[in-house]
């Protein structure tokens, strides 16, 4: 029960992921056909993270109210409809509409999948499953550069985003078999209903019992306030809002979408010359990313949390400072574009094991229970406001201070992110939720919640 419920919210990933992949190879056909202008063609690509932040924002109340279930179901609906508006748009305004349909839909899913991963996967794997959830985000991504490459030959923009109707559906008939969560249920006062699905998520009726426990007491401890009231009112519980919000940002800031929206465009200006030299090396980056995510999985309830970010800033780091100097001084020879091609693979291999699967699992597992929906859904709003951010601005960056001094400074930023850390970032690894929760609102530091 506990991998189908996984299964499920990992199709939510790979939603996510086909949504960030399908725009850079559907957009040189979308020009062709509607002819663009520049401010459109940046509309179409960011009206679906805009949506996005506004799902995730209003995921929290969703999955409050109606519960995760239900959330997801809502956001299967709402893929469906996104990908049929914009597989159907006679003009650039109707795809617009469906991008930022599509956009709500991937915030609402990517705010509800790691929270009903983390509420129905018992502590000790717990952060092997979401980073399942962002192995599918990653083989999301490929699955849509290798959809972009295949219907590239038809020149069918309109196909590539057609695709995206089959997982939504998967994920829509997938939710309406899978429990509610039981930490969901218990919040809602429905006891008997949150032991029945605990006990067919767990093996014994000893684990049962000390987990519904664990759940009633940090529910009759925080049952005066909840969301915006508990954020103004209790200071520990803005310290771990905070907290996943700067943990996205960061994860936004590393970089990672610069390669995913512009590989391309950065491998041309890195030597390699031609739309299909840049396509292929487009797809080896998206292998690469998948690959190097299941380093995470194997390694993240063993290693921990925060071994994993350290190697990870520190390889992103050092990649975007090689790429920098590649591109400072000019990729003339065979030697040297090689050189910023392995660059550019092995800071998404440093991305793909540490920073995206760690952030989702430490945003997921950070908050307390009464503020969960609140504190999730700030951070995932965060995501999607940074990932608008790095997309917009990096063109502007690009044209403006170049390449090289562009990439030095991902390099610096990434180099930061190693103090922010060691600073603030707490070791997660096997210690339940609610211990993390006593220790948050008894005011440790955040760096020790998880001790
Ligand atoms: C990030 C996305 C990114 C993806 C790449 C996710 O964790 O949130 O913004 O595109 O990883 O694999």
């Amino acid at each position: 029960m506990v991998w189908l419920s996984c299964g499920l919210a990992a199709l939510a990933g790979l939603l996510f992921g086909m949504d960030i992949g399908v725009i850079s190879g559907a957009l040189p056909f979308i020009n062709k056909e509607f002819d663009l202008s520049p401010s459109m063609e940046g509309w179409i690509v960011s009206s679906m993270m805009v949506g996005a932040a506004v799902g995730a924002l209003s995921a929290g109340s969703i999955s409050k109210n109606m519960g995760r279930k239900r959330a997801l179901l809502a956001s299967s609906l709402l893929f469906i409809v996104g990908a049929l508006v914009c597989v159907a748009a006679t003009g650039p305004t109707l795809l617009w509409i469906g991008r930022i349909l599509l956009g709500l839909a991937v915030g609402v899913a990517s705010f509800t999948a790691p929270l009903y991963l983390s509420e129905v996967t018992p502590e000790r794997i717990r952060g092997t499953t979401i980073s399942f959830y962002q192995l599918m985000v990653t083989v999301g991504i490929l699955a849509a550069f290798v959809s972009n490459a295949a219907f590239s030959y038809i020149e069918s923009w309109r196909w590539m985003f057609g695709v995206l109707t089959i997982p939504a559906i998967l994920l829509f008939f997938g939710a309406l078999s899978v429990p509610n969560s039981p930490r969901w249920l218990a919040a809602k006062d429905r006891f008997d209903e949150a032991r029945n699905v605990l006990s067919k998520l767990r093996g014994t009726s000893e684990e049962v019992e000390y987990e519904m426990s664990e759940i009633q007491e940090a529910i009759s401890q925080e049952s005066e306030s909840k969301g915006w009231a508990m954020f103004w009112r209790n200071s520990n519980f803005r310290r771990s809002v905070f907290l996943g919000i700067a943990l996205q940002i960061v994860q936004q800031f590393t970089g990672m979408n610069v390669i995913m929206y512009y590989a391309p465009q950065i491998f041309q200006a890195s030597g390699f010359e031609g739309t299909s030299a840049s396509l292929w090396a487009t797809v080896v980056t998206g292998l690469t990313n998948v690959l190097a995510t299941f380093i995470a999985i194997a390694l993240i309830d063993r290693a921990g949390r925060k071994p994993i970010l350290f190697a990870g800033f520190g390889i992103m780091a050092v990649t975007m400072a090689v790429l920098s100097f590649v591109l400072y001084i000019g990729a003339t020879n065979t030697a040297l574009q090689y050189t910023g091609l392995a660059a550019v693979l092995l800071f998404v291999a440093g991305f793909a094991m540490s920073a995206g699967p760690m952030i989702w699992t430490l945003c997921a597992e950070i908050q307390p229970l009464q503020g969960r929906d609140f504190g999730i859904g700030a951070s995932t709003g965060a995501n999607w406001i940074g990932n608008f951010g790095i997309g917009y601005f990096f063109p502007i960056m690009f044209a403006g201070i170049g390449g090289a001094w562009t990439f030095g400074l991902l390099a610096v930023v990434n180099a930061v992110f190693i103090l922010f850390t060691l600073a603030f970032v707490p070791e997660t690894k096997g210690i339940s939720l609610e211990k993390i929760e006593k220790n948050l609102l008894s005011g440790k530091r955040l760096r020790n919640i998880g001790t």
